[in-house]
């Protein structure tokens, strides 16, 4: 199979270690000292090869992205010349790929996602790939812990095979958080895992089926990607792409056809949006201090009578605290935070301030 990584976006809620020229999936974020890019590039391996790996960033993170990816060829990094969101990042992969095989499986994979158990991956997305193989648009489900805005809603339907495969009969985007909350209530939802594995022609189907125009721009794109014209038809056409996710683009309207299927993904995920719950998934001491990214062998940090703290030791300086709980720490070479563990989503404010100051 094709393995699509999609490394787009910023993440502001991990400010300052994320930023926009140093998003969140070029950082050692996984507990390892591999970024998580990395990390989902790895993970990946036994399902897709260097060769079968695909990346899909923005200009800006081009270099860094193949700075981290010395395996994956350069033609395989693909360089979006602006964010237009995931439903053009995934066709486009899906429209290039489509060129020499139409009858391809591609799983689409996030690179800022954290995965505790990468072996059960494996085993999914391969349960995954059976129910790709009978034409059905793939997603993964977990089982929600909370009324999260933020995700999609999977309404499951009968087990249809192969193994654990179901239906999906509806795709809910991003619900209000009354439904969301009647959604996790009622025991019939999981959240989609924002992974998705199909066949290439049957995503592309769909595809010109709902995002006509769009479709119709990512095949004009793919057809020129190897020509001498190929910048001038993307300085052309990929401004005018709709800047849609693929969630709302494609997957709520295939699951309402009967398109869409599911299989559970429990290999412990986590969309690693804020600190809290980086500290919430990765490994701690006795006492519950996690820190991020440290490779051990750093003295990175030193911790007396803490508890529960999330440090991110990113400058190169000892950071040393004494008596104090529930803190987020993130040192960085020109800024250093520090937040109530449980404010962590907030941070997103600091950063609208420090835009609206210029
Ligand atoms: N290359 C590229 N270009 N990648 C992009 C772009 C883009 O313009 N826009 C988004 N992406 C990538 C992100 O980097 C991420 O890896 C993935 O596409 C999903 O985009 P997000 O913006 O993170 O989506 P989300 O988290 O709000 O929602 C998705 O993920 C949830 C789970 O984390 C949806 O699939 C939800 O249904 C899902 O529950
Ligand atoms: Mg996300």
């Amino acid at each position: 199979m094709h393995a699509v990584i999609l490394a787009g976006g910023s993440g502001t809620r991990l400010w300052p270690l994320s930023r926009l020229h140093q998003p969140k999936f070029l950082h050692p974020l996984s507990g390892s000292p591999m970024s998580l890019l990395q990390a989902t590039v790895e993970r990946v391996a036994p399902l897709a090869g260097p060769d079968q790996t695909v990346v899909v960033t923005g200009a800006a993170h081009a270099a860094s992205v193949a700075r981290q990816l010395t395996a994956v060829p350069e033609e395989n990094i693909l360089v979006e010349p602006s964010a237009r969101d995931s439903c053009a990042a995934v066709g486009l992969a899906a429209a290039l790929i489509a060129r020499r095989s139409p009858e391809a499986i591609m799983g689409a994979f996030a690179a800022d996602h954290l995965i505790t158990n990468p072996a059960r991956f494996v085993e999914v997305v391969r349960e995954a790939v059976a129910g790709a193989e009978r034409g059905l648009l793939m997603t993964i489900a977990i089982k929600p812990t909370r009324p999260e805005t933020g995700y999609g809603y999977l309404a499951c339907g009968d087990e249809v095979g192969p193994g654990p495969v179901r239906m999906v009969e509806a795709f809910t985007e991003k619900p209000a958080y009354e439904v969301a909350k009647r959604y996790v209530e009622d025991g019939n939802h999981l959240w989609n895992a924002g992974m998705f594995v199909w066949r290439v022609d049957a995503f592309l189907a769909e595809l010109a089926r709902q995002q006509p125009a769009l479709h119709e721009g990512l095949c004009r794109v793919a057809a020129a990607w190897d020509e001498p014209d190929r910048d001038e038809v993307l300085s052309t056409t990929w401004p005018t792409l709709t800047k849609i996710s693929v969630d709302y683009a494609v997957m709520e309207g295939a699951a309402a056809a009967g398109r869409v299927g599911t299989v559970p993904g429990d290999f412990g995920w986590t969309d690693v949006g804020d600190f809290q719950t980086l500290g919430d998934v990765l490994p701690g001491d006795s006492r519950g201090n996690v820190v991020v990214g440290g490779s051990g062998d750093k003295p990175g940090v030193l911790l007396r009578d803490t508890d529960r703290l999330v440090v991110v030791p990113q400058s190169g300086r000892l950071v040393a605290a004494l008596g104090v709980e529930n803190l987020v720490i993130v040192d960085t070479p020109d800024v250093v935070l520090v937040c109530a563990r449980e404010r962590s989503q907030e941070v997103k404010k600091l950063v609208d301030e420090l835009k609206s100051r210029g």
